[in-house]
């Protein structure tokens, strides 16, 4: 086996990477044959050195496990390195605006990337007004609309399990209850939006309050047409879940209670009873697999016995947030 990286295409150098909505089927695919190779790359020890003497700018207006040190440790493997600001201690929190931060941050390094996720109508439209004053690609780490990162890494997961051919597949996309936060309502809206792109069934549930947002939901209806995929949406867990293939129960917030925690947590307070157990994972086929993008509030998302069970691919799933993160950054910075 040689020992050197094999190149990456300069066909996606300089582009945003905000919603997998933004790329186009084939640059999908450029991006997870990319992840592949790096992730196979990284396994046999084989340096990947893409992005020598390189700097990415990661903004967290929000905070991080897998996103940040994915990055932070996917620059250093690229042969780059990342700084983190923290949008409270930097003068983000005395009102800096995007101009400046796209503008100045252009100018020190080579991409910029950006989570702002908590506050709905405000992140996506953040990350735009950046990127139009940046000169270096904008990716979204985590939005209000979209978690594109995210998704990529689950539907490179998907793959790995079930093949290239996703047709016909069912994905149920469930709500499910979590008290530890406001969940931000980007991981299941950008489960609908990429995963009906592949001709899969994708099945949206969750108790009437917690409406997805007009513009994803649109989008989804139009992929899965487009695809000779189905979107359907339940009002319960148990439907969503039969004969699923893939099921991926997580909390998400009331658009509208963003700002008031204490009220939407009374609202999903009547919902304790959405958790996947056993005899929920049950109703799906029995070679189903559950995922989640994590953290899960163990014993209300989920039960220990599911999420720790043989369905379980959290840990894969987690894992392949790593070589995604590793392919946007060398595909596009
Ligand atoms: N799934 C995910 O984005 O994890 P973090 O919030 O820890 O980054």
């Amino acid at each position: 086996m040689t020992n050197e990286a094999k190149p990456i295409t300069d066909k996606m150098k300089g582009r945003d990477w905000l919603m997998t909505q933004d790329w186009s089927d084939d640059e999908i695919e450029l991006a997870l044959e990319t992840a592949d190779q790096l992730k196979k790359e990284f396994r046999s020890g084989i340096p990947t050195l893409h992005l020598a003497h390189k700097t990415a700018f990661l903004i967290f207006f929000d905070k991080s496990t897998r996103t940040r040190n994915s990055f932070e440790a996917g620059m250093t493997q690229l042969g780059g390195h990342a700084h983190f600001i923290d949008s409270e201690t930097s003068q983000i929190a005395h009102g800096e605006s995007p101009k400046d931060m796209g503008t100045i941050l252009s100018g020190y390094g080579h991409g910029i990337a950006i989570r702002h996720d908590l506050v709905p109508g405000e992140g996506q439209t953040y990350m735009r007004d950046v990127a139009r004053w940046a000169d270096v690609p904008v990716i979204n780490m985590q939005c209000d609309v979209d978690h594109p990162c995210q998704n990529l890494a689950d539907l490179m997961t998907i793959r790995e399990e079930f093949g290239k051919d996703l047709r016909d597949l069912k994905i149920a996309v469930s709500w499910a209850y979590a008290p530890s936060y406001v969940k931000p309502m980007s991981v299941p809206q950008g489960l609908i939006m990429l995963m009906t792109r592949f001709g899969m069934n994708v099945t949206l549930a969750h108790p009437p309050e917690y409406t997805l947002m007009d513009e994803p939901m649109k989008l989804a209806r139009e992929n899965a047409e487009r695809s000779g995929g189905q979107f359907e949406v339940v009002d319960n867990m148990e439907d969503a879940f039969a004969d699923a293939d893939i099921v991926y129960p997580k909390s998400w917030g009331v658009e509208s209670l963003f700002s008031n925690p204490e009220q939407a947590m009374k609202v999903a307070q009547q919902y304790k009873h959405w958790i996947c157990d056993e005899a929920m994972m049950a109703r799906a086929k029995k070679e189903a697999i559950y995922m989640h993008c994590l953290p899960a509030d163990r014993g209300c998302e989920v039960t220990d016995a599911v999420i720790d069970g043989p369905q379980s691919r959290v840990y894969p799933e987690a894992d392949n947030r790593l070589h995604t993160a590793k392919a946007l950054m060398a595909l596009t910075m």
